[in-house]
């Protein structure tokens, strides 16, 4: 993942800082570029001017600004799509979940969110030809929901080995919402050093709805709210791997038509999500998914079912990796 820097590679930059920056593990120009200043101060101890300075300079060798819409297009290629476990769902997200941008997760207790995460955080694993993102998976976890025996049983029940697909996932139990931002801003650092290739937030609000409390207080939650979406943002751009955030629904007893539920997290989290998924319980196992405000993708209604093996089509089967249903992008 990204070039190792040397002195020299980042002009006028001292050899004693480079080596500080190597110290806090940001060897390469991508792991400093999405570090904000601050934190490379909080991780080398090095001066706040010094850290602006290697910051802004690594942003400008990893990009240079505007780009072509040929150059991005081209870019897009190198995106990868992860299946998720449904040929339905990987359909209605045009192939599959997508690296680079943040996809999320909405809907009310028991609606298939984390079961989702937990089928994905096996799937993504697999090599890109199998249409997996070849890489390993961070999850925070706000509620203590993600349990291992329900990995294992996935796993098994999908034929792949359970201790190899145990020892690739990095769970960490964020106690608090200051506590999850400071998890979301080490990530630069995970990601660089256990290839992590896909990151699940599950629940991204929740410690904010339970600490700001009131109206006095929501512009500082939004504010927080919204700086580590950016960090997240900023860490699957620059390590092109796919973000799933979590949000539940709001009754809005003003509305009056439609459905009253509405995510929360507001403009800020529908901003920051390029991708929005609603899921819905639907009859027995099944659950309904939706694609809401996505700049490209249908809003199609489609059902799936949760079984052992997790998310599954309808009625219960899952694709395997040779069939040959779209799943993967073809480069
Ligand atoms: N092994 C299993 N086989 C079949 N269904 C299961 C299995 N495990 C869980 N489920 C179903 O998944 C549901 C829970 O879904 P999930 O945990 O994804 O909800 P959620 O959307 O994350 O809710 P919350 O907002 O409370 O976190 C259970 O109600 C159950 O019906
Ligand atoms: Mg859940």
């Amino acid at each position: 993942m990204g070039e190792v820097i040397e002195a020299g590679l980042l002009e006028g930059v001292a050899s004693t800082t480079v080596k500080k920056l190597h110290k806090a593990g940001l060897v390469t120009l991508e792991s400093i570029a999405v570090t904000p200043p601050r934190d490379i101060v909080e991780l080398t101890g090095m001066g706040i001017d010094t850290a602006v300075k290697v910051n802004a300079l690594a942003r400008m060798k990893v990009d240079p600004g505007f780009v072509s819409a040929s150059d991005m297009l081209e870019m897009r290629k190198h995106k990868l799509r992860c299946r998720t476990g449904s040929n339905e769902l990987n359909r209605i997200l045009g192939g599959g979940l997508e690296t680079g941008v943040i996809t999320e997760l909405i809907g009310e207790f028991g609606s298939g969110k984390t079961q989702i995460c937990y089928t994905l955080s096996v799937l993504a694993q697999r090599p890109v030809e199998e249409g997996g993102l070849g890489g390993r998976v961070c999850v925070i976890d706000t509620e203590g929901t993600f349990l291992p025996e329900r990995v294992v049983q996935i796993a098994e029940a999908r034929g792949y080995d359970t201790q190899e697909i145990l020892s690739n996932i990095l769970i960490a139990r964020a106690y608090n919402s200051d506590h999850q931002v400071l998890l979301i801003k080490n990530l630069p650092q995970v990601a660089q050093e256990h290839d992590v290739k896909l990151v699940i937030v599950d629940s991204m609000i929740g410690h904010f709805r339970g600490e700001y409390i009131g109206r006095a207080t929501l512009a500082e939650r939004q504010q927080k709210l919204a700086s580590a979406l950016g960090n997240l943002l900023r860490v699957a751009e620059a390590f092109n791997l796919s973000v799933v955030l979590t949000n539940q629904v709001q009754a809005k007893p003003d509305t009056a038509y439609g459905d009253p539920n509405k995510p929360t997290g507001g403009h800020v989290m529908a901003h920051a999500c390029t991708h929005r998924m609603y899921l819905r319980k639907g009859r027995q196992n099944t659950r309904l998914a939706r694609i809401i405000d996505s700049p490209y993708l249908p809003e199609e209604k489609i059902r799936i079912a949760i079984t052992e093996a997790g998310v599954t089509d309808e009625d219960g089967t899952f694709p395997e990796w040779d069939d040959d249903s779209p799943i993967q992008e073809k480069e």
